[in-house]
């Protein structure tokens, strides 16, 4: 059954294709801030000219939008570099030219790559267009300064999404936490919160272009203050201006999330009933030395209450194995907190000391790599379990399913989320991309559920 009226698709959100342009190429790696930040860049570049292009053969200029979260993040980035610098071997009139996190880390020493032309940190997008002026007269672009009061929130970014069904709407950047191993408030600089109305004008604006779903981005989205708001007055502030559209948000911050945001979960249907909060160890004597600011008792705690109050709300959680000084009851105390929380599901990675943060300067990176590696296969092994029953649990429901995207086994199906974000794959009969549909569950896997619309079982 499907239970939306067809999409009326607008298209001001979405790029321009003009061939007589420079065209742009641009890819993106690291979290979904940076996903939206390439919009708010690809805005920028459009303004300034520029058309953008999948085909790299065809890009008068290249930008890759970087991560510098983990040093894993950083090495796909420079592998990929050697790509771009190859094409730019054949073809010397290509730009190239770094931005993002590591634009922010590595500054004038990504030029040390002779054919690195630009470098822009995330708050130096609106120089883009004045930086490559320099490099079109031989000269290399740096704008690397973080600044305070950048939120971009005048710009509408351009849509690179291909399907147009779902959008990252950034309502803070940079980050005011101090957790000793990380490297975000380095390359992104304290927080701000953008102006409600800015935000609310996008998500009208998202409404009218025929988008079902957005998604609501900040470091710690419970941190949030503008325009006299904390988050759980914009939640509902969103949720009431856009009723027909599903609401998501991350990251939530286990030490700031409020029983206000889950008032106003459970108050609008609209919102997803699904949390992303991160709990990074089981063990408090870790979290402390992670300066979290919560123990692992104040952690169950929040879940009890979001269990009490949201009663069908998904969990899914990051975790960080092998974190300095962690010892192996420590590990075991993290293996013991997923088993009585029951994750839905988590991002799990090894521990990687990135320079200058506080535990590279005060703590020693001491558990030995293939360690690490032990801790977090049983990290990931555990979590398969418990994904997995997380997902038998739904088979025999009806669920609402909003229709992403055909799937990427077979043209005849197509997949998308529940409200509770787990991914549905079932035979699209007269569904289109965008439709909301009910969808009765039949199988599962770790990854995803499987199931046909009801009415044509
Ligand atoms: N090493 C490993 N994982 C990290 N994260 C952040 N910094 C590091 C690091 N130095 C993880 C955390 C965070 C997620 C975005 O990335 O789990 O929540
Ligand atoms: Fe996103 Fe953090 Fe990576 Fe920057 S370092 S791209 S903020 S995950």
């Amino acid at each position: 059954m499907i239970i939306t009226p067809p999409r009326k698709i607008n298209a001001s959100v979405r790029p321009i294709y003009d061939a007589t342009r420079p065209k742009l190429y641009i890819e993106t790696y690291g979290c979904q801030m940076n996903v939206n930040d390439s919009e708010i860049v690809a805005s920028i570049m459009q303004d300034a000219g520029y058309s953008l292009t999948s085909e790299l053969a065809e890009a008068n200029l290249v930008l890759i939008n970087t991560c510098s979260v983990r040093d894993n993040a950083e090495q796909r980035v420079l592998g990929r570099l050697d790509c771009f610098v190859q094409e730019k071997k054949r073809r010397p009139a290509l730009s190239v030219g770094i931005i993002g996190c590591m634009a922010e880390r590595l500054k004038e020493k990504l030029l040390e790559n002779k054919f690195v032309d630009l470098v822009a940190g995330p708050d130096a997008y609106r120089q883009l267009p004045l930086l490559l002026e320099k490099v079109e007269t031989g000269q290399k672009g740096i704008n690397v300064l973080l600044a305070r009061d950048e939120m971009y929130a005048d710009i509408s970014p351009l849509r690179l999404d291909r399907t147009g069904v779902t959008a990252f709407v950034s309502i803070t950047r940079g980050c005011n936490n101090v957790c000793t191993f990380c490297v975000v408030p380095f390359t992104r600089g304290g927080e701000r919160g953008r102006n409600p109305e800015t935000i609310l004008n996008e998500v009208r604006e998202l409404k009218d272009n025929g988008y079902r779903e957005i998604a609501l981005l900040g470091q710690n989205v419970d941190s949030y203050t503008g325009g006299g708001m904390n988050f759980a007055a914009l939640l509902s502030a969103v949720a009431e201006a856009a009723p027909d559209m599903r609401i998501r948000f991350s990251t939530s911050h286990p030490k700031d999330m409020t029983d206000e945001v889950l008032a106003s979960m459970a108050r609008h249907d609209n919102i997803c009933p699904c949390i992303h909060l991160p709990v990074q160890s089981g063990s408090s004597a870790v979290l402390q030395r992670m300066n979290r600011k919560y123990s692992r008792e104040d952690y169950l705690q929040r879940i009890e209450t979001i269990r009490r109050i949201l009663p069908d709300c998904a969990i899914s959680t990051d975790i960080i194995a092998g974190f300095c000084g962690e010892t192996h009851r420590d590990h075991l105390d993290t293996l013991s907190l997923m088993e009585e929380v029951r994750f839905d599901f988590a991002y799990m990675f090894k521990y990687s000391e990135r320079p200058d943060t506080k535990a590279a300067r005060l703590f020693r990176d001491d558990v030995p790599d293939g360690e690490k590696t032990a801790r977090l296969t049983e990290i990931i092994e555990l979590q398969g379990k418990l994904s997995m029953e997380s997902h038998i649990k739904e088979i025999g429901k009806t669920v609402e399913v909003l229709a992403e995207d055909v799937s990427k086994r077979s043209d005849k199906d197509l997949c998308g989320r529940t409200p509770q974000n787990k991914m549905t794959v079932f035979p699209r009969e007269e569904a289109e991309i965008g439709d909301i549909v009910r969808v009765r569950i039949k199988e599962c896997s770790q990854a995803t559920l499987k199931g046909a619309i009801a009415n044509y079982e």
